[in-house]
């Protein structure tokens, strides 16, 4: 059987995520209806009869204010703001759906592990093993503004806190509730044997827990880690804790290159290469025929927004672009400390040295680099193409519009995909783990630096 290609969606809880301006589409019910439950239940079956294997959740703690120094170009615009927290939904979703699994942004950098996995476990719960967490360690200095700090924690430091919060979630997951220490003995008057609740005593350089963890043990555990730093940190911490890996890049050689990096250093850390999948960006502007989808695409590229595009790169990257007025000089890379492959991808990582203008302009109108335009068969051609460029496992799967984008992909470019072999027909059954990695894995992996911490694992050593 040829390979199959993993779906997510890309979503995000706010007015707009990615797609620039088109807030202003009529036909844009996210615009509206984002704040509605009944929104998210609709999405989710509708990604469930498109056979999607996820709704991946992005989140941001905090407003694009880097660009012009100001935050008055995402406000006007929607930028990721108005921005609701996305957990909320998820056990809804849950409820009216049977296999699609959600994936959860979640910072490392302004949450306490303690209080955080009960959340995580709990959401496993209520998605009976449908959870997986998106680890971020988080790039708006707003956001660190807003938790008292005078500015940002420094970039690398922002990853040994989040490895210290996954060791001390690990031990919470795993380490703290035995298999079968809740026995719920009415007659002899045992719900939990305290015998096999154990305390974590995790005392670090940024934590101090003694547990034990409030939650018995979800169906998962620890749910699915993705993340998606590629910075050289980033890639470290992925290669030590990822089992879903979100990649970007200038060029689909330069995708390829960072998941196969990520694999030998994973190697490195004694895990399997092939216990991480990876997944990178998709946008698709779909139709019945060649000149319907050239005509949507034209329609959105109308309503696009620079100044939104802009604002975004401004936070995510750290670069103020209103600053760079001499348009013939070179887009040089400089340090800073937010995402750092975002402040790459326009310059050392991009295979050209691109000129101020070139780079404003790129933001200035909505590029057809950004999505694969044309019939259900030219787009199927086109992802078939890009998952063979990659070497990637899946895509996230982004939109210009809601519901409709989506609605368009699951009626037109499912049934093509599914025609050619490459995206199942039914799902297959257990936790999300397991549909990823195969029956009977509804577990950390052995080799995973959290797997080490399970009482099985550890009698077994
Ligand atoms: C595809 C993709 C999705 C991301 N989603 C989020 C997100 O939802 N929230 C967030 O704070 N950061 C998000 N990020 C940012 C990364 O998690 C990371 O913080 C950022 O890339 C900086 O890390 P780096 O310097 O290692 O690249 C995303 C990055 C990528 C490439």
């Amino acid at each position: 059987m040829a390979k199959q290609i993993l779906f997510n969606v890309f979503e995000m809880s706010s007015a707009m995520h990615n797609s620039h301006g088109l807030w202003k589409h009529p036909a844009n019910e996210r615009t509206r209806r984002y704040k509605d439950l009944d929104y998210w239940t609709e999405l989710a079956l509708l990604l469930e009869r498109g056979r999607f294997d996820a709704l991946f959740l992005a989140d941001v703690i905090g407003v694009y204010d880097v660009y012009q120094k100001s935050k008055d170009a995402s406000i006007r615009d929607a930028v990721q703001v108005p921005l609701n927290d996305p957990a909320f939904a998820i056990p809804a979703m849950a409820s009216v759906t049977e296999h699609l699994s959600f994936a959860l942004t979640v910072s490392t950098t302004y949450e306490h592990p303690y209080a955080h996995a009960r959340r995580m476990s709990t959401l496993d719960h209520l998605t009976k093993g449908r959870f997986a967490w998106n680890v971020v360690t988080s790039y708006l200095p707003s956001a660190a503004r807003n938790f008292g700090l005078n500015e940002m924690i420094k970039h690398d430091d922002r990853y040994e806190l989040a490895d210290e919060f996954l060791d001390v979630s690990y031990k919470l997951w795993e380490a703290s509730w035995e298999e079968g220490a809740v026995v719920n003995d009415r007659e002899n008057k045992v719900f939990a044997d305290p015998a096999k609740v154990h305390e974590i005593n995790h005392e670090g350089r940024f934590f101090r827990v003694p547990g034990p963890h409030l939650s018995e043990p979800s169906p998962q555990r620890t749910p699915v880690i993705y993340q998606a730093g590629s910075s050289p940190k980033g890639k470290e911490f992925a290669a030590k804790h990822a089992e879903c890996l979100f990649v970007g890049g200038p060029t689909p050689e330069h995708t390829k290159q960072s998941i196969q990096e990520v694999k030998r250093l994973a190697e490195s850390y004694g895990r399997n290469p092939d216990d991480i999948k990876a997944f990178t960006f998709l946008n698709v502007v779909v139709a019945e025929t060649t000149e319907e989808a050239e005509a949507k695409f034209e329609e959105y590229k109308r309503l696009w927004s620079g100044e939104a595009a802009k604002a975004q790169y401004g936070g995510s990257s750290g670069y103020d672009l209103s600053e760079y007025t001499d348009l013939d000089a070179v887009f040089e890379y400089k340090h800073t400390e937010h995402g750092q492959s975002r402040a790459a991808s326009l310059t050392k990582d991009n295979p050209k040295k691109l000129t101020v203008r070139e780079v404003l302009e790129s933001f200035d109108t909505l590029k057809r680099r950004f999505a694969i335009v044309g019939n259900p068969q030219q787009v199927a051609d086109g992802i078939q193409a890009y998952f063979e460029a990659t070497g990637v496992d899946g895509f996230n799967l982004t939109h210009m519009i809601t519901p409709g984008s989506l609605v368009d992909f699951v009626d037109l470019v499912v049934p093509e995909l599914q025609k050619r072999g490459i995206y199942k027909t039914e799902y297959a059954p257990g936790t999300y783990r397991e549909k990823l990695f195969g029956q009977g894995k509804r577990h950390l992996q052995k080799g995973h630096p959290g797997a080490k911490y399970r009482h099985a694992e550890k009698s077994t050593v």
